[in-house]
């Protein structure tokens, strides 16, 4: 059966903010500019949806979120069933910019393949990286869920999209814990000690290494951070990183390329690629998970 989830959508809102890169010969388009436009309601909730997103993250929200999902008692599922119930999350009110879900990681998971032929855990990568917006059906927002993550406990980032005036409401803005370069963190932390604005790029990290995923650390990362755009595109949080962190940078990178919302590229033949992503699903995160 089909559940729907009513005018949520599920593709990143940060892809809707940047130029589609060329692929297969499509050429780039232009930046979608950040201007509110009353006659275009795409825009509008996109804005909408950062401005939702920046007003209520704050360090005391997402460590709620984080004693809600960090329990793994939403639900039981194998990585495959769980890639198929998030593929029944569909937009019905946008059918300019939805690809099904499962076109999106399937195409993700081939443009690897293409380049990466004996990266086989990268490719899987590739499948599942989205697969944390599930939380969709249990209740999470929209902004809770997709688009650009950024660090709390410390100043915005300069680069975040729609910038200070989005974060105006938030109580860490004025909160002198939080709202100095430096925050609660001391210098030079290291990337994996920043505390995460809440999104499915967290939480499947955080599923991969509960469930004891056989990924190497890598992998990790870029299921992790690669929403991370204000860090990995942007620059900011330079005085809180260590060294090793400029190579996790590359590696999230290097799985940006791949991860593009384009109906140019063909769609997958889902059925028969099946049976060789079953094949690294059983061999990296196999089994029944807790979700
Ligand atoms: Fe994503
Ligand atoms: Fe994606």
């Amino acid at each position: 059966m089909k559940m729907k989830v009513e005018s949520v959508n599920l593709t990143d809102p940060s892809l809707l903010l940047r130029p589609e890169p060329v692929y297969d010969g499509k050429p780039v388009s232009a930046f979608r500019n950040f201007d509110d436009d009353e006659n275009d309601p795409m825009k509008a909730r996109v804005r909408k949806t950062y401005y939702d997103m920046h007003t209520n993250m704050s360090v005391d929200f997402v460590k709620a979120k984080m004693a809600k999902w960090l329990k793994f008692n939403h639900f039981k599922a194998t990585m495959k069933e769980a890639l198929i119930k998030l593929n029944d999350l569909v937009d019905e009110s946008d059918p300019d910019i939805d690809l099904p879900n499962i076109v999106h990681a399937f195409q993700t998971a081939e443009r690897i393949r293409d380049e990466h032929p004996d990266e086989d855990w990268f490719q899987l990568i590739g499948l599942i990286h989205d697969v944390g917006k599930v939380m969709a059906f249990y209740g999470e927002p929209q902004w809770c869920v997709v688009g650009d993550t950024f660090a709390l406990g410390c100043k915005w980032g300069p680069s975040i999209v729609y910038g200070d005036d989005s974060f105006r409401d938030n109580p860490d803005t004025h909160n002198p814990k939080y709202n100095t370069k430096y925050g609660m963190y001391e210098p030079n932390c290291g990337l994996e000690n920043l505390l995460m604005s809440w999104g499915h790029d967290e939480y499947l990290y955080r599923v991969l290494v509960h469930n004891k995923a056989k990924f190497p650390k890598k992998a990790l990362h870029m299921i992790r951070y690669h929403s991370f755009y204000p860090w990995h595109a942007g620059g900011d949080y330079q005085h809180l990183l260590k060294e090793g962190d400029e190579e996790i940078k590359q590696a999230v990178l290097e799985f940006n390329k791949y991860d593009l919302y384009t109906k140019s590229a063909g769609i997958p033949d889902v059925e028969a690629l099946w049976p060789y992503y079953e094949s690294l699903i059983e061999k990296y995160i196999p089994g029944v998970l807790e979700w």
